[in-house]
């Protein structure tokens, strides 16, 4: 058995009480690399390093190094005296071989065990004192600022051509202008994204060039942004089709943290289909703008859409409906019709003005900046301020009623038919 008197940490600590320990611990090894827990897992273990380093990062903070910790140091107490989720990852740097308590064993040696208990306090104060510097000096503003929490606006139809990227790029404009927040544009159309071409902005670097790294950094982030003209920044999609593979899931899941701490409102532009990265994109969602327009197809697609969310699990995912092109010479279904087949009311509708989306996509220009008094640009401007208050921006009076007749029909061709359309 190791001798934990030994070890640095432990001295000055009265000889049963280490033994109490000694009684409780188990050698485990963990391989260079691998994790031994990641942030957000239940805390069920306190550790002890007895031989290599293990490194204490943070998603929060764009993956940072916090600490690095060597023989004879301890971790995972925070987590275990909470009984809160992990607040940190930690991995082996090189191979490390612990010893590992369990969390209930961890708990009744604190309430038998003053002087131990008393190292443990001391040493999570000092941690707490030291990451507070570092976030300071990080961000270069108090903590409490640093940690916003930034919303993720995941904009989507599945029908190709319903105005995901014309919606994207007003909304995120409008939501920058009222609520005097920071925008970020995501292009998750990873393959063929327009956002770049539509901002009139030249990309120097891409989220590919992100995705290089396994985890990016806050840093890398802040280089690979576009400032546009227009306030709200971007992050372009990759310039090639084949480079999108290198934007998996997982990379989407470790950037949203990042983008969180950095921007009040991300609005994500994406493709149409299920296809990845779209699923980690709903993940990481507060909430989704799906655009359709008033035909059949897009209505039959939107209400597939619904299905497919709840074979994720995502039932319970916010959906905001937005009709484009209402009131348009290609309107064959009345909104009546599509809202009572959706089983809501739609969250606004955007009136149809080809020429002015048109002349403002080939301008590189944001349409409701150009052209605010545009009923286009007024339509997003309520669309947005809604999105900001939580209120749908029409019939916000109207209580919607599902008829009973209607809840028969499953086919929304049926559906159209028994509606006159
Ligand atoms: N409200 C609208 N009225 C008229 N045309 C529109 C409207 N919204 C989008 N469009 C046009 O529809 C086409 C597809 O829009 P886009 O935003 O690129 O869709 P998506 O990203 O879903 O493929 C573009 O030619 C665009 O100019
Ligand atoms: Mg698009």
């Amino acid at each position: 058995m190791v001798q934990l008197s030994s070890l640095p940490t432990f001295a000055g600590i009265p000889e049963n009480e280490v033994l109490r320990l000694e009684s409780i611990m188990r050698p485990e090894t963990h391989a260079a690399g691998s994790y031994i827990f990641r942030e957000g897992q239940e805390a069920d273990a306190f550790y002890i390093v007895m031989a290599g380093e293990v490194a204490v990062t943070k998603d929060e903070w764009g993956g940072k190094t916090l600490q690095v910790l060597g023989p004879g140091d301890f971790f995972g107490e925070m987590g275990v005296v909470e009984q809160a989720p992990r607040c940190a990852s930690t991995r082996a740097v090189g191979d490390v071989s612990l010893l590992k308590v369990l969390g209930t064993d961890f708990r009744e040696l604190l309430t038998k065990s003053p002087s131990f208990a008393l190292r443990i306090m001391a040493t999570i104060s000092r941690r707490n004192r030291e990451n507070t510097t570092l976030e300071e000096r990080e961000w270069g503003t108090a903590p409490a600022v640093s940690t916003r929490q930034g919303r993720v606006t995941v904009v989507c139809s599945m029908t190709g051509g319903s105005g995901v990227s014309t919606a994207t790029c007003n909304l995120g404009y409008e939501l920058a202008r009222q609520s005097g927040g920071k925008v970020l544009l995501v292009d998750g159309s990873v393959e063929f994204g327009d956002l770049a071409l539509m901002l009139d902005m030249v990309p120097a670097a891409t989220m590919a060039h992100l995705a290089q790294d396994p985890a990016p950094t806050m840093e890398a982030v802040d280089r690979t942004v576009l400032h546009t003209d227009s306030g709200v920044d971007l992050l372009a999609a990759p310039l090639k089709p084949e480079q999108a593979d290198l934007l998996s899931s997982e990379f989407f899941h470790r950037l949203m943290p990042i983008l969180r701490v950095r921007y009040d409102h991300i609005v994500v532009d994406t493709g149409h289909g299920m296809q990845e990265p779209l699923p980690a994109l709903l993940e990481e969602a507060d909430q989704v703008v799906y655009v359709l327009t008033p035909r059949l197809h897009s209505l039959k697609n939107a209400r597939l859409f619904m299905s497919v969310l709840s074979q994720l699990e995502l039932e319970d995912l916010r959906v905001h409906f937005i009709l484009n092109g209402a009131g348009g010479p290609f309107q064959s279904l009345q909104t009546s019709t599509i809202e009572q087949s959706l089983g809501k009311p739609c969250f606004g509708a955007v009136p149809a003005d080809a020429a002015a989306v048109a002349d403002a996509v080939d301008r590189g220009a944001i349409l409701c900046k150009e052209e605010p008094t545009n009923e286009v640009s007024k339509a997003f401007a309520a669309l947005a301020g809604g999105l900001l208050e939580g209120k749908s921006s029409i019939r916000k009076d109207a209580l919607f009623k599902r008829p009973r007749w209607l809840r028969s029909l499953t086919g929304s061709r049926e559906l159209a038919k028994a509606a006159g359309a």
